[in-house]
């Protein structure tokens, strides 16, 4: 098998996610109906938070498990990588005592330095930059509730933050557009996001404008993990952009809203939106666990051939 990381999203080709996409629905509907399915015996995930998480921790650890395997958590608090071992080391070192790596962590140069140094797959479960788990979940999510998301158009309300990033990546593989609306001064940095091109986003000053006709309507947290001490400056930034019903009816009237979660509800999004018969929060949080199974199926043992 050769050796692959999955570390942005555009690591993988579009083939390569529909591949995924097939497995995901499989794996799901087989776990949805007792079916054991354990090829990983034997196997251990080995996971490394630099922050905190919920869905990232307990859907890779469930996931795992689920696989047949093993999931052991690590936090760069208590391990010697809060001691200043190198990155480096940690990586020659963990990848000699497991099958496959998960990382949590700041910067995105931490988790690409680890995987030219680690001998067995390195997984990103969000950097500073991406997060192509959670879009890998997401975009299963609207294929799996409204159909192919190519040709259509996703509006990002908020901050230019590692989800919006990795939706322009997706954007470019799968052929959507999305059109973004940040505050002045949060605006996105197409050259540090590796896009190939300008062409499948489009920015807009007025929030409500990038929300108009759109199919899938997205944002964020304010302040991302790392970010906490703009945290009082963004309050005040950010306050014209929260999703609520009034910017929901800009959008096409069957579309749906998303939220990768942890919410923070009266500031990016309203209770209405967020608890509303649009958001389609809890599929994608769940889509997390079917989505990431199939990845590391994918990673540790190849294309499996598609049972219907
Ligand atoms: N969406 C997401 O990654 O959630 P956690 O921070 O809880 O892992
Ligand atoms: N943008 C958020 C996502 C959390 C899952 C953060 O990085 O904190």
């Amino acid at each position: 098998m050769q050796l692959r990381h999955f570390l942005q999203f555009n690591d993988f080709s579009r083939e390569e996610y529909e591949y995924l996409f097939e497995r995901t629905r499989w794996i799901k509907r087989e776990f949805k109906q007792y079916r054991r399915y354990w090829p990983l015996t034997d196997r251990t995930l080995a996971m490394i938070f630099d922050k905190n998480s919920t869905r990232t921790r307990l859907s890779f650890e469930a996931g795992m498990s689920q696989l047949g395997g093993t999931a052991i958590y690590l936090s760069t608090r208590d391990t010697q990588l809060g001691r200043g071992e190198s990155v480096e080391d940690a990586a020659r070192v963990m990848s000699r005592m497991v099958d496959i790596i998960m990382i949590r962590t700041h910067e995105h140069d931490i988790i690409k330095r680890f995987s030219e140094n680690s001998s067995v797959p390195v997984i990103n479960g969000l950097t500073d930059e991406y997060h192509p788990c959670q879009i890998m979940g997401d975009i299963f999510t609207y294929t799996e509730i409204k159909g192919s998301i190519a040709g259509k158009t996703v509006a990002w309300i908020g901050d230019a933050n590692n989800m919006c990033s990795t939706w322009l990546q997706a954007a470019e593989l799968f052929d959507f557009k999305v059109h973004i609306s940040t505050p002045q001064g949060y605006d996105i940095n197409p050259e540090l996001i590796e896009l190939k091109g300008t062409e499948h986003f489009q920015e807009f000053v007025n929030p409500h404008d990038a929300a108009r006709d759109a199919d899938l309507v997205t944002t964020d947290v304010w302040t991302s993990m790392g970010f906490e001490d703009e945290a009082e400056k963004r309050k005040k930034d950010f306050s014209e952009f929260c999703v609520d019903s009034e910017m929901m009816s800009a959008a096409k009237s069957d579309a749906v809203f998303m939220h990768c979660l942890p919410a923070h509800r009266g500031e990016e999004v309203s209770a209405e939106v967020i608890d509303g018969p649009q958001s389609v929060v809890w599929n994608e949080a769940e889509n997390r666990l079917h989505a990431q199974k199939a990845l590391i199926e994918y990673l540790l043992l190849g294309k499996i051939a598609i049972e219907r």
